[in-house]
């Protein structure tokens, strides 16, 4: 976690985070350098003996300053979209440690990724492929290429991020793999680099993710027989963190030491591409409570909704929380925590014990993947400030959004 108490109030590394609330006003994004970057390190050193690159996906937290700061770390970057991959170039990444995945890859997607030359496209079908090939050909140079291969794999996850089992949207199936290498292979204008995999994100089990990567190594095998000869494997992401307290999460340094064997073995690089694991126990949302409704239930009403965090909405996910001050003078009370937007889905929490009172701060947990980047202007409302902590400063990365720059883009057409 990033938070810990002292003396009864809640820090973020050596920040009281009521500072950060009454300084950057809520809801608030509070990220901890020292977090990311300690669970970075639990990787790369798993690795260190390896060929490996670490491409963090661009999609878990976009935050510039987040992607400048696993940059300077060494990090490559997995992209899905044209703006993912501006993001990575804004920040000085350098595009042959990148690689996009992404069923629906537009053409003019296709194009600025060759132009910039990113280490490779993960094309997850004939028809991509094609429209590859053409674009490659348009522009007179070599597609560096992976097949992402969907190994019909239960991830064993919650099922709207399992994304390896065979009628999901994601890669192409087993019995296409070999045919598709050898397309590559007699095009000039595709190269094959690669192979690569994703099943599923929130892992907690370590099986699937080597039931794929022995898939994964079976396929580099049978096609190095058929003189397809590949320079990495990239097994995506997927490693769970523990939302609950006192759940067991899984260790990534024993993991991941796990995983690699067999393609170290055989001389590949390995990629992975980590996000959650990285930067979820690093972010923490800060929101005030506005009223304590008691009504047929407890509500404590706050000031974040689902429009910053939807993951408990959509995915019935978890988050703990915790006041930033621990009242030793009032009773806990069994509530819901919701938020102040029109729909019975904006809850962030349901039937927790808290101490709260009106004009409290509480902090949800475990927000740093998949918070910020998920968030919505629903009912106008307006995206959030994001700070990071160093030890003991504070800065702030993205700044409130206001009403001026929601509808800069809008005209009224009096029709
Ligand atoms: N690589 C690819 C190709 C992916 O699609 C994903 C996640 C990852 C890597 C990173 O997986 P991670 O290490 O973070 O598990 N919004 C959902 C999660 C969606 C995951 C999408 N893809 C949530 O809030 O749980």
């Amino acid at each position: 976690m990033a938070t810990s108490y002292k003396n009864g109030n809640l820090f973020c590394e050596n920040v009281d985070v009521e500072e950060i609330a009454q300084n950057f006003g809520t809801p608030v994004y509070v990220y901890s350098k020292k977090k990311i970057l300690d669970s970075l390190f639990k990787y790369q050193r798993a690795l260190n003996s390896h060929r490996y690159l670490i491409c963090y996906p661009v999609k878990t937290n976009y935050s510039l300053s987040i992607l400048d700061l696993l940059n300077r770390h060494g990090c490559g970057f997995d992209i899905a979209s044209e703006g993912e991959l501006q993001r990575v170039l804004a920040v000085g990444g350098n595009p042959e440690q990148v690689v996009y995945s992404g069923v629906g890859k537009s053409k003019k997607e296709i194009e600025l990724s060759l132009e910039s030359k990113i280490y490779s496209i993960h094309v997850e079908s004939w028809e991509e492929l094609d429209r590859t090939e053409e674009i490659s050909r348009n522009l007179n140079c070599r597609a560096p290429l992976g097949v992402r291969v969907n190994p019909d794999i239960d991830a064993q996850t919650h099922r709207y991020v399992s994304t390896g089992i065979k009628d999901s949207k994601f890669g192409v199936p087993l019995e296409d793999v070999q045919e598709l290498y050898q397309r590559i292979k007699h095009s000039p204008y595709l190269e094959a680099k690669g192979i690569h995999c994703s099943i599923g994100s929130q892992l907690t089990e370590l099986s699937p993710l080597l039931e794929a990567r022995d898939c994964i190594v079976d396929l580099v095998d049978s096609l190095e027989i058929l003189g397809v000869k590949l320079e990495y494997v990239d097994l995506g992401g997927g490693i769970g963190i523990a939302y609950r307290q006192g759940e067991t999460e899984p260790d990534i340094s024993s993991w991941v030491q796990e995983i690699v064997k067999p393609v170290a073995a055989r001389g590949l690089r390995l990629l992975l591409e980590p996000g959650r694991s990285i930067v979820g126990h690093a972010g923490i949302l800060l929101t005030r409570v506005e009223y304590v409704k008691k009504s047929v239930k407890n509500f404590a009403v706050v000031d974040a909704a689902l429009t910053e965090l939807i993951r408990p909405a959509l995915y019935d996910g978890y988050h703990h929380i915790l006041p930033s001050h621990q009242h030793s003078n009032i009773k806990p009370l069994l509530c819901d925590v919701v938020g102040p937007v029109c729909e019975n889905t904006d809850f962030l929490a349901r039937d927790r014990w808290l101490t709260v009172q009106q004009g409290d701060v509480l902090a949800i947990l475990s927000v740093g993947a998949y918070g910020s980047v998920m968030s919505s202007n629903y009912n106008s409302r307006f995206r959030s400030a994001e700070v990071i902590v160093d030890g003991n400063q504070v800065f702030e990365i993205r700044k409130r959004e206001t009403i001026a720059e929601q509808i800069q883009n809008e005209f009224v057409v009096c029709v």
